[in-house]
């Protein structure tokens, strides 16, 4: 249950969410997820267990490139994972940073967790994402989704001092309406 949509992203929107990313990343409301098996305060994101950021806004083609991606897949009522602002988390990994082999919940019964991410700002090397051991090295542009829920996923070590930023659109959908999406 993997697919990629390439160039979904202008490079106009790329620039929008990476000037939001980075004029943001040292407010309150980004938070040390704490994924990096070796060091601390490698990733910052605005997924949030403790605190819901409520005062997190985030431009607003983040909200149209959401639309459009429910739009493709025929998500009509969305349901969005726990700790999504609204559906949408935006992390920004620095030098050395990683993030060990996991799955995410599962958080409604018979839905499959969904993310469509884009990684905006692609670092000097590493921050691969690896799928049940097979790297995506994905563009800029290119749209990346997969069932989180099913699926092992890692990234490996970002290489230089260029940020790497992550934009993910999360979706809680139907197992059946899932199944389609991705035959
Ligand atoms: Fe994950």
């Amino acid at each position: 249950m993997i697919k990629i949509i390439k160039q979904f992203l202008t490079k106009d929107e790329i620039n929008i969410l990476n000037n939001w990313t980075l004029a943001n990343y040292k407010n309150e409301f980004f938070r040390d997820p704490r994924m990096d098996k070796k060091y601390k305060k490698t990733r910052l994101t605005t997924r949030g267990k403790h605190l819901l950021p409520d005062n997190v806004d985030y431009p607003k083609e983040a909200y149209l490139i959401q639309e459009k991606i429910q739009n493709l897949l025929g998500i009509k009522s969305p349901l969005y994972p726990h700790f999504h602002k609204k559906g949408i988390v935006t992390g920004i990994g620095f030098e050395n940073g990683s993030i060990y082999s996991h799955k995410d919940p599962t958080y409604y019964p018979e839905t499959i967790t969904i993310h469509c991410n884009f990684i905006t700002q692609k670092p000097i090397g590493g921050g691969i994402t690896i799928i049940e051991g097979v790297s995506y090295d994905i563009e800029e542009c290119d749209m990346l989704m997969y069932a989180v829920n099913k699926l092992e996923h890692e990234v490996t070590p970002n290489i230089g001092a260029k940020e790497r930023i992550l934009w993910c659109f999360g979706f809680c959908i139907p197992d059946s309406q899932a199944y389609e999406i991705f035959k």
